[in-house]
């Protein structure tokens, strides 16, 4: 039976700690979120940022336009908040509604605010094996959550199901960074491969991952999260069948989910103290 890999316990510990730190600060960062339209998805997560920002002490602001409003306007409030001091962290809840482009969206947000790592200069610095000013949030905490489990990535096979902007693509290349040997599976691919996998890590959103598919003793990270036909809360992974095989597995939710907004917050006090110095 596979051992349980705990993102909520995770994120009790690295949140206290946090805190203790953002205690002692005279000024406190302030992240502003940006949420377009009424996505219900989007707006449970943007409520739980500002939340927990709040439980910490960071300043946190929500501006939520309606889905009809002008790329043109967005870009000149981007562009304000990358001139207000008191602003340091910036973050466009994606999806965005299709009139506007997601590309010149995030490419207006100035990199130093930049705190979901997702502009083409924090992308190319990752991309090329530089540091960028702050890591994607979810690869970064689905990389805290393996070492707080001491599970080891160097030499190791680690597939990863998912190519998107936010998961797939960045994570790829933070785990090469670890050593690792990495596979990007997507919805072309033959998943046969996982079954040579010693880390999977899957990130589409649909069931597609049976304890049969997987290698004896393999670690599992579920990202995916969405609801079933009977509204139960549903990861990639078959939960039941995988536990058997595998040797550590994230459950859904309280695996990953955690984790990302627990990065969201590091990365938060990490542009703040970069701006700092
Ligand atoms: N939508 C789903 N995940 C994310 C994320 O990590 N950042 C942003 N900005 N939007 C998202």
């Amino acid at each position: 039976m596979a051992q349980i890999l705990d993102g909520k316990k995770l994120r009790e510990k690295l949140l206290a700690d946090l805190k203790q730190k953002i205690d002692g600060f005279q000024i406190k960062p302030t992240l502003v979120v940006i949420l377009v339209g009424e996505n219900p998805a989007s707006k449970i997560y943007v409520n739980n940022k500002k939340k927990t920002a709040e439980e910490l002490g960071i300043n946190s602001q929500v501006i939520n336009y309606p889905a009809n409003i002008s790329e043109k306007e967005l870009l000149s409030k981007i562009e304000e908040l990358n001139n207000d001091k008191n602003v340091t962290a910036i973050l466009v809840q994606l999806p965005l509604p299709e009139h506007i482009s997601k590309e010149n969206v995030i490419n207006a947000i100035a990199p130093a605010k930049d705190v979901d790592g997702f502009t083409p200069y924090n992308f190319g610095k990752l991309f090329s094996g530089e540091e960028p000013t702050v890591y994607p949030c979810t690869p970064k905490g689905i990389l805290l959550l393996l070492d707080e489990y001491g599970i080891k990535l160097e030499g190791k096979h680690v597939v990863v199901v998912g190519r998107s902007n936010i998961v797939g693509r960045p994570l790829s290349q933070m785990l090469l960074n670890r050593n690792a040997t990495v596979t990007v599976c997507h919805s072309r691919s033959n998943l046969d491969i996982i079954k040579t996998a010693d880390v999977v890590i899957s990130a589409v959103g649909k069931n597609i991952i049976e304890g049969e598919m997987l290698k004896l003793g393999s670690v599992v990270v579920d990202v995916g999260i969405f609801k079933d036909e009977n509204g139960k809360t549903r990861g990639d992974v078959d939960f039941e069948s995988a536990s058997q095989v595998a040797s550590y597995i994230s459950p859904v939710p309280g695996g990953v989910g955690p984790m990302t907004i627990t990065s969201l917050m590091l990365n938060t006090v990490e542009l703040f103290e970069q701006n700092l110095s």
